[in-house]
């Protein structure tokens, strides 16, 4: 069973070895190996039980190490790094020779990101290689926001788990590349379209996911809890259901089968609390869960993504 502790030289000492380790980040947790050591790379997607065609990010505490990851840097680009990193932003950028096939999955795009969390910067800045790390659940469940939700799924295949607390942004970073002079959102999450924008002008979102080979881990069934999730909540409620609701509770369904994500209606809050409140529910012994959706706009177009995702498989209840 994994050792959970704060200790960075254990961490380090750990992927030094071409171990696995679970690492907090501002998103989500990462399950992190060394970049650079092929044999640790296949153990993430083994431990992860990822399918090989899903590349993975490349984390690094600094502009300059990155630089050395990526054939081109274009001005774009930059801008958007200069604006948003440390930060959880993800950019696709044209690979170095440095990176494997194997992180790509055959891309000649390498997906590179600046995390903000104190402890994974200090740990990065400890090590002379990069960490690839995918989030650190089980391939097509929620995304861990703690190092007890890493411990509770990956814990026996991994040595340690480095503890940075509860993770501030709560939703994975928005994945950005850019084709032409486009700039084009793949991966909707804890940087906003609106921030984007406000910063390169009119990006296109291209989220769709069958359709869309560039980022092939953007499956239709992902985020998913193990029960049945609907969106909508209906006007008669089955009394062994669950409900996760913006901001306020559903007078029909038992209190301690709810979730409230922010009752101020605050974005960033409900983003925090999303995939811990779809675990806790996921949890209790009901037969399923009523999501509502959030307003389309700023971090609630990330949360509906991820609750539609985790519905792939229901129909809307209304
Ligand atoms: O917030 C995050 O991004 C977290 C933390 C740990 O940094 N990481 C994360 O990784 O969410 P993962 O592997 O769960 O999701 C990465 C996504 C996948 O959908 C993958 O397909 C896509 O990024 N991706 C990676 N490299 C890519 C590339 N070269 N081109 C297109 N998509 C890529
Ligand atoms: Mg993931």
């Amino acid at each position: 069973m994994a050792i959970i502790d704060t200790d960075i030289a254990q961490a380090k000492a750990w992927l030094l070895a071409g171990n696995v380790v679970g690492v907090p980040t501002e998103t989500v947790y990462g399950l992190a190996g060394n970049a650079f050591n092929e044999d640790a790379v296949l153990k993430i997607f083994q431990v992860k039980n990822r399918p090989h065609f899903d590349p993975l990010i490349v984390h690094t505490n600094s502009l300059e190490k990155l630089t050395a990851f990526v054939a081109s840097f274009p001005a774009v680009a930059q801008q958007l790094a200069e604006v948003f990193w440390p930060g959880p932003l993800t950019l696709l950028l044209p690979k170095s020779p440095l990176i494997s096939d194997l992180i790509t999955a055959g891309l000649n795009t390498v997906a590179v990101r600046i995390p903000q969390h104190p402890v994974m910067l200090e740990l990065l800045a400890a090590l002379d290689f990069p960490l690839a790390a995918p989030s650190a659940n089980p391939f097509g469940y929620i995304s861990p926001t703690s190092a007890a939700h890493v411990a509770a799924q990956l814990g026996a295949k991994i040595p340690y788990i480095l503890d940075g607390g509860a993770c501030k942004v709560g939703i994975e970073s928005t994945i950005v590349g850019f084709e032409g002079t486009e700039v084009v959102v793949y991966r909707l999450g804890g940087i906003s379209v609106e921030a984007l924008e406000s910063v390169v002008g009119k990006v296109r979102v291209q989220t769709h996911s069958s359709s869309n080979p560039n980022a092939p881990g953007m499956l239709q069934s992902h985020y998913a809890p193990r029960k049945k999730l609907l969106l909508g909540c209906p006007e008669k409620p089955a009394d062994n259901w669950g409900y996760l609701a913006f901001s306020q509770p559903n007078a029909h369904i038992f209190p301690q089968y709810q979730r409230i994500l922010s009752p101020t209606r605050q974005y960033t809050e409900a983003a925090k609390h999303l995939f811990g409140y779809l675990r806790q529910l996921d949890a209790l012994p009901i037969a399923g869960i009523y999501a509502e959706l959030l307003p389309n706009e700023d971090l609630g177009r990330a949360i509906n993504d991820r609750l539609r995702r985790a519905a792939a498989d229901d129909l809307f209840v209304e």
